[in-house]
């Protein structure tokens, strides 16, 4: 089992660095910052802190994800997303350290009618997923040891998400209109971590690298997503009633074209597991599983 002296997580306040911290702890010592303590729009700032704490793993779920204000912001979106992925390998290699960095469907324009897989051209169609794709491109150029897992649409109990905005949506509106022709996989933080510290316990100096596609299996539309929150939230007895407690019946279905965002999405993201399963023999639970899991978190939460 592969253990580490030192563990450098970054972005502990989004939903992935905050599930990743309790489980990456089972590998080793985790030295876990915010964006207070590491800010990856400063590249000297970054050099300094990994120079300081010699890690030999980094692990970097931080990142700018706000797809829609990235339109009007690239520069600082490039620099966090672009940019930085490319120092902290730089400094990975020194150190002879792994790098785990987490990417996007978004890197995709969606045009692909079957599950994307690793090897697919990208082509993003918004700013959020240029600069991504320029992070994949600065790790792999460096050529030191990484991982890059590229994921979607992440949500869970913890932090700024789709199920939760939903749930609070489903407790102020009578109904919800959801968009119902962009296809991806819902993926749990929880699942990430989980799979990622499973990863990196059979993980060894000379072990496979890259690319991987990294999403809960199956795929769905946001309408269904939103219909199954709803479905699992409000199907235990227990929970109090809420004042206008929305159920399936009261979500309605939409096109992308009668929502307009800032950021124009994919609408076919959906990513093939396949090599992640080829080379680590590992399958991530399915998106329902793994959403009622995140459901029942939820709701213990807010007892
Ligand atoms: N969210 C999704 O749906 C989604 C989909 C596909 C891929 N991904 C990828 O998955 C990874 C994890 O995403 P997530 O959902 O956990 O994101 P998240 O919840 O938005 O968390 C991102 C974290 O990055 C931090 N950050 C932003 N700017 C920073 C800076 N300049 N320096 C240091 N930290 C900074 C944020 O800090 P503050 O807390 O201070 O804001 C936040 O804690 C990212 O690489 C993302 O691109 C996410």
């Amino acid at each position: 089992m592969a253990t580490f002296n030192k563990i450098l997580l970054t972005g502990i306040n989004g939903q992935v660095g905050h599930a990743l911290y309790p489980k990456l702890q089972s590998l080793g010592e985790v030295i876990a910052l915010g964006r207070d303590q590491l800010d990856l729009s400063k590249p000297d700032h970054i050099r300094d802190i990994v120079r300081t704490i010699k890690p030999d793993l980094i692990v970097n779920p931080a990142a700018y994800t706000a797809v829609d204000k990235a339109e009007s912001e690239p520069e600082l979106a490039h620099a966090i997303n672009g940019i930085a992925p490319g120092i902290l390998a730089e400094e990975a290699k020194k150190l002879n350290a792994l790098l785990v960095h987490y990417s996007t469907d978004y890197v995709f324009d969606g045009t692909k009618t079957t599950p994307y897989i690793e090897t697919d051209e990208p082509n993003p169609i918004n700013v959020y997923g240029a600069s991504k794709l320029a992070g994949e491109k600065a790790i792999q150029a460096i050529a030191g040891q990484h991982l890059i897992f590229r994921t979607s649409w992440v949500y869970g109990a913890y932090g700024r998400n789709f199920m939760r905005t939903i749930l609070k949506l489903a407790q102020e509106n009578k109904s919800l209109r959801i968009i119902s022709d962009q296809f991806g996989a819902p993926t749990a933080s929880s699942s990430i971590a989980e799979y990622t510290t499973k990863i990196l316990r059979q993980w060894h100096t000379g072990h496979q690298h890259g690319i991987y596609h990294f999403v809960n299996e199956g795929h769905t539309t946001w309408f269904e997503f939103a219909k199954e929150i709803l479905n699992l939230y409000f199907e235990f007895p227990a929970h109090p009633s809420p004042p206008h407690a929305s159920t399936s019946k009261e979500v309605i279905g939409i096109s992308a074209k009668e929502y307009t965002t800032t950021a124009k999405r994919p609408s076919n993201s959906t990513l093939s597991t396949f090599k992640i399963y080829t080379d680590f023999r590992l399958t991530l639970p399915k998106w329902q599983d793994a959403l009622r899991k995140e459901i029942e978190l939820c709701r213990s939460m807010t007892r």
